[in-house]
């Protein structure tokens, strides 16, 4: 059994959670089972529920039950971010069933109910759910999922999670937590249903893996969603599991330097030349700026790379309209050509500031393209 429980701080739970040590030889860090399939003594007979490793996989479950452990339920984890929304989504609503999404949201999640869901029958509404009487109001006597993301990618405007839940009028509330992590948020505490995580993001931390998740408060929930997970088959490898577990146990730390270095970023904008709307929820590495020239600041950053994604230790930049968010132009959801957003890394501050002074530098002093 794992040493920490629900008793203990965060700090203490993302160092241990999910890890017991190895029965056979020891080691502190079980090893990784990197295999599809399971011996069976007898027909039917085997440890647990390892029969086959698209249905379970014991490097898999430790992680599992970690993410259970940081956000207070039931964890079950995907292949990406979208294979977790696209189960949660799934295993809670059917055909003819409606939702409420809101109306400045991760690109990919508007795209898969948007393109592909509605397909199936799903209606949706979308509102922007930092107005609590607007999200009352598109609340209907059918609507089976209110789906919350906050902060919302790539705006990062907060959302009152307690709220949504106090009108939801019985449906269901999902938060994607990707951004805030449950250092800083734990949605089922407030009163949500469950939480998705890109595991992509903060929570494996490095860059170097792609991976989702779904918590859940319920264990009925948890179970369609297990039987969705083994049924799609959109399971994360045993090593691909390793990774997110792994960073997860230096996730507080990280956090914590995440959102030191993006106040001193924050400092810096607010009285940059040509910066204007300088967003940042307080808390984790995300800040977003407008800027007139958006696209040749974010190709001109060293320290900075320009690519999609977020949530590493290394420091990242991107246009999102015209890169995570090209699938949301034309909605309600589009986003301003000129937003630039950053994912403030745990380099040194003064590296990061001196690295965006000369971008913005270079910018202004460059000739017209
Ligand atoms: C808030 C949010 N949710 C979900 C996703 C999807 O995650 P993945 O890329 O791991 O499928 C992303 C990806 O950027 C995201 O930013």
């Amino acid at each position: 059994m794992s040493a920490v429980d629900a008793g203990h701080d965060l700090a203490t739970r993302v160092v241990h959670a999910g890890l017991d040590p190895d029965p056979t030889y020891g080691s502190v860090i079980p090893a990784i089972h990197q295999t599809s399939t399971f011996r069976q003594p007898s027909v039917g007979e085997f440890v647990e529920d390892f029969d086959y490793a698209r249905s379970a996989n014991p490097t898999r479950a430790a992680l599992e039950r970690a993410l259970g452990l940081l956000e207070g339920g039931h964890g079950t984890a995907f292949s990406s971010g979208m294979a977790a929304t696209h189960a949660l989504l799934t295993a809670v609503c059917s055909a003819g069933d409606h939702v409420v999404i809101p109306s400045d949201l991760y690109g990919g999640t508007f795209r898969l109910v948007d393109k592909v869901l509605t397909r199936w029958g799903l209606e949706y509404t979308m509102v922007d759910q930092t107005d609590l009487d607007a999200l009352a109001g598109a609340v209907r006597g059918d609507t089976r999922l209110i789906w919350v993301e906050t902060p919302t990618n790539p705006m990062l405007n907060v959302v009152d999670i307690a709220g949504v839940v106090e009108r939801a009028r019985g449906a269901f509330v999902a938060v994607d937590n990707t951004f805030a992590t449950p250092i800083n948020q734990r949605p089922l505490e407030l009163g949500a249903d469950a939480v998705v995580h890109s595991t992509t993001k903060y929570l494996a931390g490095h860059s170097d893996t792609v991976g989702g998740a779904v918590i859940t408060a319920g264990a009925e929930v948890h179970d369609a969603v297990r039987f969705v997970q083994n049924a799609i088959g959109a399971v994360p490898g045993p090593f691909d599991a390793f990774l997110v577990h792994r960073g997860l146990r230096t996730l507080a730390l990280r956090m914590r330097a995440h959102a030191e270095n993006a106040a001193a970023v924050v400092a810096f904008l607010q009285d940059a030349e040509g910066v204007h709307e300088v967003r940042w929820p307080g808390f984790s590495g995300m800040v977003s700026f407008r800027h007139p020239d958006a696209t040749r600041v974010a190709e001109r950053t060293r320290l900075f790379t320009l690519a999609e994604s977020l949530g590493g230790v290394e420091s990242l930049v991107e246009v999102p309209q015209a890169m995570t968010h090209q699938s949301v132009e034309g909605s309600d959801a589009a986003v301003p050509s000129d937003l630039v957003r950053l994912s403030v890394g745990i380099e040194a501050a003064a590296d990061l500031v001196a690295d965006l002074r000369q971008a913005l530098h270079a910018t202004v002093t460059a000739p017209p393209a």
